[in-house]
């Protein structure tokens, strides 16, 4: 059985349900689509990557694990080798916040995603840009969860493509809406604001705005 760490573990334990197909963006390793198979989180799966390295050991992993024939290889930059639907449930795990929002702004565009597609998401920075984007972009959110691998703090969203419109506040974006992320996701978010209150308090012009930013980041924490 695939072994997974506790970051891969945390963002599939998002998935619920079985899902036909599991699409893998950016799979490297594919530990997720392999593990998602064997514990019967989906039926096939789809590892894609960008790069033919990553895909090279996606594709030994796979055969190491006798999963060749439920899950298909695919080289292709973010969701552009997928048609809309494909996959029920597709992760996009493991990469920048910037880079998440780019493979999914290119997705809606060329029309790759389809009403009710779910998504399990863990980016690696940018939480507060990935959580906005989803809001404002169609995503409705089902669950958060974030946990403690090799001194990191990850984070994982699980959400549904509705097409829905919604407003988030830079606050809510920052810290999220739901308040039962474990204590060290909070622990670490009030850490970086108040390492930046006090970057922000030696230097020689203190940006007012971003400290009251900062200030109502912290309030919110500390209320949930
Ligand atoms: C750090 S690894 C993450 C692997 C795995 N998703 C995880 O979370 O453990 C990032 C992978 O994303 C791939 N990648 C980067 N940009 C990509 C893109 N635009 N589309 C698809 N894959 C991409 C890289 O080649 C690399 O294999």
């Amino acid at each position: 059985m695939m072994e997974l760490s506790p970051r891969l573990s945390m963002i599939e334990a998002l998935i619920d349900g079985t899902a036909r197909c599991f699409g893998d963006v950016g799979t490297d390793h594919a530990h997720l689509p392999i593990s998602c198979i064997q514990h019967g989180r989906c039926q096939t799966a789809i590892a894609s990557d960008i790069n033919p390295g990553p895909l090279a050991r996606a594709e030994q992993n796979i055969r190491v694990h006798g999963l060749s024939k439920q899950i298909e290889l695919r080289l292709c930059p973010g969701l552009s080798g997928y048609k809309a639907g494909e996959c029920d449930w597709t992760a996009i795990c493991g990469m920048g916040g910037h880079l998440i929002c780019d493979i999914l702004g290119v997705a809606l565009q060329a029309g790759t995603v389809a009403i009710g597609q779910s998504f399990v998401i863990s980016p690696h920075t940018n939480e507060e840009q990935v959580r906005r984007f989803l809001y404002e972009n169609g995503f409705r959110v089902l669950r958060e969860n974030a946990c403690e691998d090799a001194g990191h703090i990850y984070l994982g969203i699980a959400c549904v493509y509705d097409g829905v419109v919604r407003e988030i506040t830079d606050v809510d974006a920052m810290v999220g809406r739901s308040n039962i992320l474990p204590a060290c996701y909070y622990a670490n978010l009030l850490r970086k604001a108040r390492k930046r209150l006090s970057g922000l308090a030696s230097g020689s012009k203190p940006d007012c705005g971003e400290a009251a930013f900062l200030h109502d980041v912290i309030r919110k924490v500390e209320s949930l």
